[in-house]
């Protein structure tokens, strides 16, 4: 019969199939599909932001043919709400449920923290395409644990230095309450506050509160030379917007460049002239820039923006851990020794990892001019994270 002949030859097959993957040893190729687990914010104030990254990795990932370590990708995507109470179950259910192999996300400080302690815990690779919080790079450091944007720190030092050497002496803060907020008004003062100059007030308001006007009217009676602020996605288009509509145009606005990025178009003519620090800019003109902001452009009919950058960069510093894999994600030291020495070819200018894995990057200082945050000069020169805390 022939299905009776067919079985032992099956199983031959099985015992051959699997006497070569031993023999092949450790740098066998993986096969199957890798799981990329997306755990980003779909809706709410950061929605824009998540979907530049998805955009952005996808991108690359269509440039590579598709594949990362040899492995045809298959997304599972989860919404995270930019809620750090959500967190650690979210990242829980997409290890334990979905078998991702890696996880890219988020872009709430507060859920990365929580992200970053189940990825600690369980191995599972972890990048990180926007949330700057300390502890990721710092504290809960880990060979497993990338991230392909900037620490909060980086681009409130950057912004304070980029201040100081422009004049203003005396200044307030503004910001969401959270990690985000916290750390890149405490880089803001470390550099303002070395280079002489004053903070008079820091004022805050719950994420994602959009309720600015009582702290407006301290602004204006405050008189301040400056105002620093970090705000982000829609959060960001409203605030500059009400910034404008209160009058206080007159004293200077500086803040992070998440505060005006992605959002010009939104922001109009109130976003003039804003000035901010970040490791991005519009029309940086290079070869590697213009290249990926045309591709952007035509897969997506929309100007790409930090995020996608960041989202961009996860993807690409995947394909260089994946290859010296041979697509396996469990060969964690062999994935992380490959990024410890790559110099990754991002859009933003390239840049290395520290031995942290936070990006080691130039930060812009970027003027709002029509609708393109314009580089106007470094603000802050191979800025490096410094890691408070990371023992590895
Ligand atoms: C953060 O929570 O770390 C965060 C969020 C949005 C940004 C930047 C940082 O644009």
């Amino acid at each position: 019969m022939r299905g009776s002949s067919l079985v032992p030859l099956a199983g031959t097959f099985a015992v051959l199939a699997a006497a070569m993957t031993l023999a092949a040893g450790p740098a066998a190729a993986q096969s199957g599909k890798l799981k990329v687990g997306f755990m980003l914010p779909f809706t709410g104030t950061y929605a824009a932001l998540g979907s530049a990254i998805e955009n952005g990795f996808r991108l690359h990932l269509d440039e590579v043919g598709g594949k990362l370590g040899g492995r045809e990708v298959e997304f599972v995507k989860l919404d995270d709400e930019s809620d750090p109470a959500k967190a650690t179950d979210n990242i829980n259910r997409l290890i334990k449920r979905d078998n991702v192999d890696v996880v890219v996300g988020t872009v709430h400080s507060g859920v990365a923290a929580a992200m970053a302690r189940v990825a600690k815990q369980t191995g599972t690779l972890l990048i990180v395409p926007n949330a700057g919080a300390g502890v990721v790079t710092g504290a809960l450091c880990a060979p497993n644990i990338f991230r392909s944007s900037f620490s909060n720190w980086q681009t409130g030092y950057a912004t304070g230095e980029a201040m100081a050497k422009r004049g203003p002496k005396r200044a307030v803060t503004i910001t969401w309450k959270y990690a985000a907020g916290d750390e890149m008004v405490g880089g803001f003062k470390e550099a303002f506050t070395k280079s002489g100059g004053q903070v008079l007030k820091d004022l805050n308001l719950p994420f994602p509160n959009v309720e600015f006007q009582a702290l407006l009217t301290e602004i204006a009676s405050l008189r301040p030379d400056a105002v620093f602020a970090f705000f982000a996605g829609g959060g960001a288009v409203k605030f500059v917007k009400d910034y404008a509509a209160a009058g206080l145009k007159s004293i200077p606005l500086y803040g992070t460049g998440f505060l005006t990025d992605g959002t010009l178009d939104a922001q109009g003519d109130a976003a003039q002239g804003v000035l901010t620090a970040l490791h991005y800019a519009d029309a940086l003109d290079t070869p590697r820039d213009n290249a990926f902001r045309l591709a952007y452009a035509k897969a997506y009919k929309l100007q790409p923006d930090v995020y996608a950058v960041q989202g961009y960069d996860a993807a690409q510093m995947l394909a260089i851990g994946l290859k010296a894999t041979g697509g396996d994600a469990k060969k964690v030291a062999d994935f992380g020794a490959a990024l410890r020495k790559a110099r990754i070819d991002s859009p933003r200018g390239a840049f290395t990892l520290s031995s942290a894995h936070n990006p080691v990057q130039d930060l812009y200082l970027r003027e709002v001019v029509g609708r393109i945050n314009k580089p106007v000069g470094i603000a802050s020169k191979a800025l490096a994270d410094p890691a408070t805390g990371c023992q590895m």
